[in-house]
């Protein structure tokens, strides 16, 4: 008799074929993990709130949602098992399940979440195997991008090429977040494309490009930024700018391994970029001294990088114990545990010039006393850099799962190139 054909979702063509096995693997871990704590009885069952249909506004048009709400029928359960979690990012706490007749059973709303929370950090090869993919494909996608943007066209038209290049070929519907296409002094504005700014300015010769966009495949997410010129050629001072976020990154990637402190690789990017704002001019001084003062959040006022998995920002940076260091730019990193094999993670240095991070500089005299106001000048409406990577934690380094023209001359080399539109820039890299 032939094997019965194993579950798979998958969207057809040449789109990844995602096992069923990988949602039984989790479910598995996840009861190992309940039944190693004290406090869940045997027969207990999991409920999680699903999924809701709701309306744009007061129309009829339904918005999609991404899962079905599921019934709790014949089963005689010692105790329903409940999600009720803060998230340490946004703050509010996740909706805990509930459903008509539930005061019937016996609810434990609070084991269950850091339960879940420590099977979302750590990824299984299935897992790993999807996350690739996202990768890959919004890589691809990042690069058709590259090809086409020229000076004229609006930053919407890059976010829907991204969109229609991660649907169409990797029947990826939804991408993890919304797009931001910033260029010009928009790149320096880090959540840029929301409704108020939706990606609406048409593109200039001379602008530096800050593309942030990721595709999603059956809920896994990637986050990548490329930032390039719109014109393909790099001035002086953008590659210097450029350079110095492309040197941190890469000092953050080959000091990764498990066991290091999260808050020390963000440090490191903070130390490399003081270093080449002094290289550059911007900055003179001490870089420990400047260190002591916080300069470095004038210049990167967000975090190094997040965990990444079923949410954009995954679940876990913040587990019981683990607290924020209140500092500027360290309060704004999503995770502060030590770096653990399996753990997937964004690695997105950047330097912007923020007017009025700027001005509170310069009007700080424990900062101003830094900063050659002469060179900084130029910089102003320069806007920003951010190169994001997504990795994967190994045994003793790390994977890089993206894959887009890096360096300047691979860049400058891509954007020229317009036969080829996935000439191989393939990353050697190892770190
Ligand atoms: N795209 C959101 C982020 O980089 O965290
Ligand atoms: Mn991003
Ligand atoms: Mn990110």
């Amino acid at each position: 008799m032939a094997a019965a054909p194993k579950a798979v979702y998958w969207l057809g063509k040449d789109t990844l074929r995602v096992s069923a096995a990988l949602f039984a693997e989790n479910r598995r871990r996840l009861c190992e993990g309940l039944k190693a704590k004290d406090g869940v009885v045997p027969q207990s069952v999991v409920v999680l709130q699903g999924g809701e249909q709701k309306q744009r506004y007061c129309t009829d048009t339904d918005l999609l949602f991404r899962q079905i709400a599921d019934v709790l029928s014949n089963l005689r359960p010692a105790t329903l098992l409940t999600l009720r979690g803060l998230n340490t990012d946004s703050g509010s706490i996740c909706r805990e399940a509930s459903f008509e007749g539930i005061s019937r059973f016996q609810v434990n709303n609070t084991l269950l979440h850091p339960v879940i929370v420590e099977c979302r950090l750590i990824k299984t090869d299935m897992e790993l195997e999807v996350l690739r993919y996202t990768n890959r494909i919004s890589s691809e996608a990042h690069k058709m991008v590259m090809k086409h943007v020229k000076p004229g066209q609006k930053e919407y038209e890059m976010e829907s090429l991204f969109q229609h290049y991660c649907y169409n070929k990797g029947g990826m519907r939804h991408t993890s977040y919304t797009c931001i296409c910033g260029t010009g002094s928009n790149s320096s504005i880090l959540h840029y494309g929301h409704a108020g700014a939706p990606n609406d300015k048409t593109i200039t010769d001379g602008d530096m490009c800050l593309f942030d966009m990721g595709g999603e495949y059956y809920c896994y997410s990637s986050d990548i930024t490329c930032s390039f010129p719109a014109n393909g050629k790099f001035t002086a001072d953008q590659r210097a700018i450029y350079e110095a976020v492309l040197r941190s990154s890469r000092a953050v990637m080959a000091a990764i391994k498990p066991a290091v402190k999260w808050t020390d690789m963000h440090r490191l990017a903070d130390r490399v970029h003081l270093e080449e704002l002094v290289k550059i001019g911007i900055l003179n001084g001490s870089v420990e001294d400047m260190l002591k003062v916080h300069l470095g959040a004038i210049f990167m006022p967000h975090g190094l990088g997040h965990l990444l998995g079923i949410d954009v920002h995954d679940v876990g940076g913040y587990p019981e114990g683990v607290e924020r260091i209140d500092e500027p730019g360290l309060r704004s990193l999503r995770m502060g545990r030590l770096v653990q094999e399996r753990m997937v993670l964004t690695v997105e240095p950047g330097i912007y010039f923020i007017n009025h991070l700027l001005d509170q500089a310069l009007a700080n005299p424990a900062q101003s006393c830094f900063i050659n106001n002469q060179a900084l000048a130029r910089f102003r409406g320069f806007g920003g850099v951010r190169i994001e990577d997504d990795i994967a934690v190994t045994a003793d380094g790390v994977e890089l799962l993206t894959c887009v023209p890096r360096t300047v001359e691979e860049i400058e080399a891509f954007m020229a190139d317009s036969a080829k539109l996935f000439s191989p820039v393939v990353s050697s890299e190892k770190f």
